[in-house]
């Protein structure tokens, strides 16, 4: 056995192999951890970023200092990130045509504007915060529980499993099962127009996670693995999945090591 062992492969090969996987994990990590960390904390650069947006396509209806103005469009001091991130995120601001509802449109800005935007919103009135990766990951919550929060806060607007439905005087509830976690999340904490709002006494943090999981869990019927949106469980299931892969490895060769 020792000296098959030693036939096949080179005495430093299991070290070699170790290193390399350590470096392709490195450079993987180098490329996931901004797209992770992008989203959050804002700086004092996104605030002022956020007022120059601001002032070029939401004064017009929401006033330059977002005060709102009577019969055109409400304040905003105080609605917090969340909103912002919410309303622009789902391009139903800037709003255009006047109607019932402003209605979801294709994103006119960049996931760095729109954190722009909402980090001077934020900054005029304490207000909701952007929810963080944790707080909407569907893995971490219960999807049962989510259909019982679900089937008794949402079903009668959107439909006992969430494809929408219409309500009084011209407005709808949309469907939510195209929703990203962190809308669907931001829509319970702010209740954009006829919705209600669901706060954290309302709905804790934890069973609004349920309610994801349980919308989420919806689409995992369909085809198509990779649907949902968020490109963090992704990178990050690969990191998770190196590491674990290299720690095998890394235990095999010490083992192999040990026994020789
Ligand atoms: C054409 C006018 C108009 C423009 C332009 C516009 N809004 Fe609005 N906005 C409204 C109206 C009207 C409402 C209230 C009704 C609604 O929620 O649809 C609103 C609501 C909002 C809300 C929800 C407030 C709450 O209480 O939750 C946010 C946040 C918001 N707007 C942000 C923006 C941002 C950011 C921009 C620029 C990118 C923008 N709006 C541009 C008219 C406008
Ligand atoms: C009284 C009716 C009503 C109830 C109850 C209600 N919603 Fe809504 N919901 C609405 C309406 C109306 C909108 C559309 C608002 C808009 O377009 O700004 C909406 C929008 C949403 C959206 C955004 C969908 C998208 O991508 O366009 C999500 C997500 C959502 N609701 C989730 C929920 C959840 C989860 C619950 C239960 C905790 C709930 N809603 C309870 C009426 C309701």
């Amino acid at each position: 056995m020792h000296a098959l062992a030693k036939k096949r492969h080179h005495k430093a090969a299991p070290l070699l192999l170790v290193i390399a996987l350590l470096a392709l994990i490195t450079a993987v990590g180098a490329f996931s951890a901004p797209s992770a960390t992008a989203t959050s904390e804002a700086s004092a650069d996104d605030v002022v970023a956020g007022e120059k947006l601001f002032a070029a396509n939401c004064a017009s209806c929401h006033g330059l200092d977002a005060e709102g103005q009577d019969g055109v469009a409400p304040s905003l001091v105080g609605v917090g990130a969340a909103a912002v991130d919410f309303q622009v995120g789902t391009g139903r601001m800037p709003m255009q045509a006047s109607g019932p509802q402003a209605p979801a449109k294709p994103v006119q800005f960049s996931q760095d504007e729109i954190n722009q935007l909402a980090a001077w919103v934020a900054s005029l009135g304490a207000g909701p915060a952007i929810p963080t990766a944790e707080q909407v990951d569907a893995a971490l919550g219960d999807p049962a529980n989510g259909m019982e929060v679900f089937r008794t806060n949402c079903a009668m607007c959107h439909g006992s499993i969430g494809g929408g439905g219409a309500l009084t005087q011209g407005k709808f509830a949309p469907s939510v099962l195209e929703t990203t976690p962190e809308h669907i999340y931001e829509a319970m904490l702010t209740g954009p127009q006829s919705m209600p709002v669901f706060n954290d006494a309302n709905i804790t943090p934890e069973h609004k996670r349920d309610v994801i999981a349980y919308i989420t869990a919806q689409h995992e019927g369909s085809p198509g693995g990779l649907s949902l949106g968020a490109i963090g469980p992704v990178s990050e299931g690969l990191w998770a999945w190196l590491v674990l892969l290299g720690l095998i490895i890394a235990s095999t060769v010490w083992v192999g090591a040990r026994s020789s």
